[in-house]
Formats: structure tokens, C-alpha cells, sequence
């Protein structure tokens, strides 16, 4: 959670960190700020809320500059509590959670130091202020050896107007170089536009910016030689691209998503592994734990292979009993969740595989995987996930697929699918009038059509605020039965024939109960039901891999429920995007 950028280069620095800001504003939103080195001292604006808000404020000259945006985690979204925290000659930005804050502020009260926050990272900047004698960098390293937790800082210090001082442990940090001008920020998203050379920070690397040059130390301070990252800069960029919000264009891009995906033949190793492990692991949160609980149908229908899926923060702490040498895969849009990344190591460390479904390919996920499948999904804002589930189902159905001797026939013609279900979807919109309100929402379904009312429903609750319940149809009579009264929307999923007639006694006990059925389906028949107050018809594919179509319409469902609600979906109230904390 939160983002940072720094700048150091020919341009004056406020504008240019605000629009780094802005693209890292999926990270967090609570409140914003910068700090610029202006003559050589250090300019600070910060508000409460988006960094929109700050703009006007941040009419700074300087060249060298850091920002933060923040999803709050100690203190709560305020003025005071926004960063940079400025102490002495120093201001810095974090990332990341310092876990010994209070007895390191204690330390520092007892010196007579004030401080003007509730934040553990405040405490950061007099850790370097206490530190400093004349060495920039010796200060940071040495104030941040006394802390535990987790960050990715970036500083500023009077004494030495032209440089930025930044560190990584446990918290994402990457560093553009080009002709004059060095950007640093949280994610490539906030820097890919400006086309240059980009180098990734590793755990507990330090780096001394300057304008046009980065120098990168190891945690002794010895210089690093560091390679740069190779990726190819499609055009593809964090812009909404005419769209009113990025969910909207995320959802959009499905069908080129789904044409992208293809069986991953080229690494031999992992084919190997894939194709002998007797277990399979998935672990993952929200909505990428959904696309593994899916997938785990896929492989254990398809292949026969034992498959469990697992809420990864749960996963750590039931002391799993992992197989040595079989196949844990951690699925993971961002690549930095807390909870998926800790959950990989213990698994490493029991002595599985492990392989990352991951939408960055640079992501601390990447560097601790021993295979890394990348979903390709390009950038996602929206902190509703959408395509990268589609684009993680394709890629673990894929692998369903080909452990079980396909050939990936299946994914061919899946984009012009998604592309019909795109359209019918619309359909939804309709139906808006009888959620806005709504007490409570179920979705319903049995098989893999249970995965997909999950995620139905998480999708539903993060951007309308709607409470709401993913259930297995059959488990509905057993208690959550009681809560269907008049008016109830209940959104069934039915794509598997044989399931059909069983759901649908679902779909009568609620609709006895008062309940208003709204059904997505591949099966006309269950459509035409006069139960049924509304439906939408998708295109039926291979009835396992269903959910990655019949998500489709249960994502816009959300979609025009937050809007009509008059939510911001691409920025629901207490969300952030990447959740780098535990
Ligand atoms: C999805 O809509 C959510 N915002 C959230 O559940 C997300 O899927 C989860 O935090 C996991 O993120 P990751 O895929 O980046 O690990």
C-alpha cells in the first residue's frame, strides 16, 4: 500500500511528481504530498485526499523532488498524518510498515524530539536526522538498520540539494534513468511513459539519485553493477484512454487479454514439474485466491490431481503440510501481496516448486518463484480486479489443459466469445434499480458456477458497498436461507447442464421466499423461466473453463451499481490495490 515517486532531473519537479502520483493513486488515496528541495531548502505540500488536491499548493521551482500517496495504516487520513514527514534538514517518503515504531519513538521523545504525527514513519526521519554527520547516505542506512518491518523509503536532506537517497526492504522500488533525468517510484506504472532505462532495487539496496544517474549499493554500501530490466514498452500505460473510468476500459480489453493467452510449452522444466507433481497447491487472495479456487476445479476434474486453493493469509498460519517436489502456485496480479508472498516463501522453504501467476514480471513474487508464468494482462488501476482474472483463469485452464494432454483448443475463438459477452452484457445495466437499494445480495451457483458467484459477489461489495454473500446453491436450505425475504436480489450462475435443474430448485426456494432471480447463463431454457425476473445469455464454451466468460456480466453488474450509487469504482472507501501489508 501507498506509493512513492521521486524526481531528479531538468524539469522542475512538482509537476512531474504529481503525475507519477496519480498513476500510483491505485496504491492508496487517503491523502497525498511532496516535498521539493527549492535553493536548498526543502518545500512541503500535503493534503487529506487525492493527490488532485494538492496541485495548487505544490507550486514549487525545484528540480528534486519526492512524493507519497497514502492508504493509511497507523493514523488516520489527515493533513498531519499525510507524507513527506520533515524533521531537521530531512524529509522523507515511505512504503511499508516500521513494526518497533513506538519504541523507537520513545527513544526519540526522550531526546525531547516532538513529533507532529500519529504515523510509525515518522519516526524514520528522526532515526536519519539522529544519525547524520555530514554522510547522506550513511545517515539513511544507519537510521533504517534500527528498524524492523518493512519499506521502501525515499529522502531529501538540505545539505545536498541535488540528490534523493532511497532504500528498499520489503516494499517495492524502481529506478528510471534517462538523459538528465532519474525518475524512482513504488511501480513501472508510474514511470513507463518516460521510456527510460529501468533498473529494479533488490532487498536491502540502497540508491543514490541524481539528475541522469542512478548508483545502486548493497546493504554494506558497496556499489552494485546492476542490470536493466528488459520489458517492452507496448504504449501500454496507466491512462483511461477516453474511457470514464479505468474499470470500464479494463473490462474492455478481456477479449485482447484472452487473444494474448497462450499454453506455456517453452519452459521445459516446469512442464516436467507440472506433469509429474501428484498435488497442487494454489495460494492467493481475493480475487486471484477465486481464479485458483476455479482452477482447482480444472485440474482436479480435468487431470485428477489433488488441487487445493488456499487464502494464502490463512494458509501461513494452519502449518500446511506441503509435499517436497510438488507444485505450489501463487497467484497474484500485483506480485507484492504481503499475505501471497509470505505464504510462497513457507512454501519454498517446505521444499515445493513454485511457480508465480503474476500480471508484473518484475515483482518481489517473480524473484522468489522458481517459474515465473506471466499473465500479460498489461497495467491494472481499477482496484476491482477484472481482466487479470480473466487473464490468470486463462492461464491456469491452460495449464489444466495441458497436463491433461490438450492442446489448447480451447483458448482459440475465446476472445470473440468474451467479445459477445462484452456486448449482452450490457444487459446488466438494466437491473441496476433493483440492487441500488438492496439489504442484501446473494449470488448463487454450484460447481465452478460457485467460484464465479464469489467473486460475483466480492466484486459487488468492494465497489457499491452493498453487503453481499457468495453461496453454493445447495448449501442455501442449510441456514443463509433465512436472511431471502421480499425484494431479495439473488443473482444465480448456471452454465453446467447437468447442474442446471439443481440450481434452479435454488432459484424456486428463494423465489418462494420473495426473492427477486436475476440468472447469467449459457443454457436459454433456464432463461426463459417465468421466475426468472432478468437474465443474461452468454455464449456456452467448455463447460469447466465457464467462468471466464460468465464473469463478464457479474463484473459490469458491479460496474453499474457503483456508478449509479455514485461511487468512484476504481477507488472504493478504505481499498488500495496492492496490499503490501499484513
Ligand atoms: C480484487 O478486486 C481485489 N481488489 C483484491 O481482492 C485483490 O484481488 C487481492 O488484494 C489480491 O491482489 P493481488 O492479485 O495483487 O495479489
Amino acid at each position: 500500500m501507498c506509493g512513492i515517486v521521486g524526481y531528479s532531473g531538468v524539469r522542475r519537479a512538482a509537476p512531474v511528481l504529481l503525475e507519477g502520483l496519480e498513476k500510483l493513486e491505485y496504491r492508496g488515496y487517503d491523502s497525498a504530498g511532496i516535498a521539493v528541495c527549492d535553493g536548498g531548502v526543502i518545500r512541503i505540500a500535503k493534503k487529506k485526499g487525492r493527490v488532485k488536491e494538492i496541485a495548487q499548493a505544490a507550486d514549487f521551482n525545484g528540480s528534486v523532488g519526492i512524493g507519497h500517496t497514502r492508504w493509511a495504516t497507523h493514523g488516520k487520513p489527515s493533513e498531519r498524518n499525510a507524507h513527506p514527514h520533515v524533521y531537521g534538514k530531512f524529509a522523507i517518503v515511505h512504503n511499508g510498515i516500521i513494526e518497533n515504531a513506538t519504541e523507537l519513538k520513545e527513544e526519540c521523545l526522550a531526546r525531547g524530539e516532538s513529533f507532529a504525527s500519529e504515523t510509525d514513519s515518522e519516526v524514520l526521519v528522526h532515526l536519519v536526522a539522529a544519525c547524520y554527520r555530514g554522510n547522506f547516505l550513511q545517515a539513511v542506512s544507519e537510521g533504517l538498520r534500527r528498524c524492523q518491518g518493512s519499506y521502501a523509503v525515499a529522502v531529501l536532506c538540505e545539505d545536498f540539494p541535488d540528490e534523493i537517497v532511497c532504500a528498499r526492504g520489503g516494499s517495492p522500488l524502481v529506478v528510471g534513468v534517462k538523459e538528465g533525468e532519474t525518475f524512482i517510484a513504488s511501480d513501472l506504472a508510474a514511470i513507463a511513459s518516460e521510456r527510460a532505462e529501468v533498473y529494479v532495487a533488490e532487498e536491502g539496496e540502497f540508491v543514490c539519485v541524481k539528475a541522469g544517474s542512478a548508483v545502486f549499493y548493497d546493504r554494506n554500501l558497496v556499489v552494485k553493477q546492476k542490470e536493466r530490466l528488459q520489458y517492452d514498452y507496448n504504449g501500454d500505460s496507466p491512462e483511461k484512454m477516453g474511457f470514464r473510468h479505468f474499470m470500464q476500459k479494463e473490462m474492455s480489453e478481456i477479449p485482447s487479454v484472452l487473444k494474448k493467452s497462450k499454453l506455456i510449452l517453452s519452459n521445459r522444466e516446469f512442464y516436467k514439474v507440472l506433469c509429474q507433481t501428484k498435488y497442487i497447491d494454489i495460494i492467493a487472495c481475493g480475487t486471484a485466491y477465486h481464479s485458483g479456487l476455479c482452477a482447482k476445479y480444472a485440474f482436479e476434474s480435468l487431470c485428477r490431481v489433488k488441487t487445493e486453493a488456499s487464502i494464502a493469509s490463512e494458509y501461513r498460519y494452519c502449518n500446511p503440510i506441503v509435499g517436497k517436489k510438488s507444485l505450489v502456485i501463487a497467484v497474484s496480479q500485483s506480485g507484492e501481496t504481503a499475505d501471497t508472498l509470505a505464504a510462497a516463501a513457507l512454501a519454498k522453504e517446505r521444499g515445493a516448486y513454485l511457480a508465480a501467476v503474476t500480471n508484473v514480471p518484475y515483482s518481489s513474487l517473480t524473484r522468489l518463484a522458481d517459474y515465473v508464468l506471466p499473465t500479460d494482462a498489461g497495467f491494472e488501476v481499477a482496484v476491482a480486479a477484472t481482466k487479470s482474472f480473466n487473464a490468470q483463469l486463462a492461464l491456469l485452464y491452460s495449464l489444466a489443459d495441458l497436463r491433461s494432454g490438450g492442446g489448447g483448443e480451447w483458448l482459440k475463438g475465446a476472445d470473440a466469445l468474451a467479445e459477445r459477452v462484452l456486448e449482452v452484457s450490457e444487459g446488466v445495466r438494466a437491473w441496476t434499480p433493483y440492487f441500488l437499494n438492496a439489504k442484501s445480495v446473494y449470488f448463487i451457483g454450484r460447481g465452478v458456477d460457485y467460484c464465479t458467484a464469489l467473486e460475483g459477489s466480492l466484486k459487488l461489495k468492494e465497489i457499491t458497498y452493498l453487503p453481499s454473500e457468495g453461496y453454493p446453491a445447495g448449501e442455501l436450505k442449510h441456514g443463509t436461507l433465512a436472511l431471502v425475504d421480499e425484494g431479495t436480489p439473488v443473482v444465480a450462475i448456471i452454465t453446467q447442464k447437468a447442474l442446471a435443474e439443481k440450481t434452479m430448485n435454488a432459484v424456486h426456494e428463494t423465489r418462494a421466499r420473495g426473492a427477486r432471480v436475476f440468472l447469467v447463463t449459457s443454457l436459454p431454457e433456464c432463461a426463459e423461466h417465468p421466475e426468472v425476473t432478468a437474465s443474461v445469455v452468454i455464449p456456452a464454451c467448455r463447460e469447466i473453463f465457464s467462468p471466464v466468460l460468465s464473469m463478464i456480466p457479474l463484473q459490469k453488474l458491479a460496474y453499474y451499481v457503483s456508478i449509479a450509487r455514485g461511487i468512484d469504482p476504481d477507488k472504493p472507501r478504505n481499498l488500495a490495490k496492492s496490499v503490501t501489508v499484513e
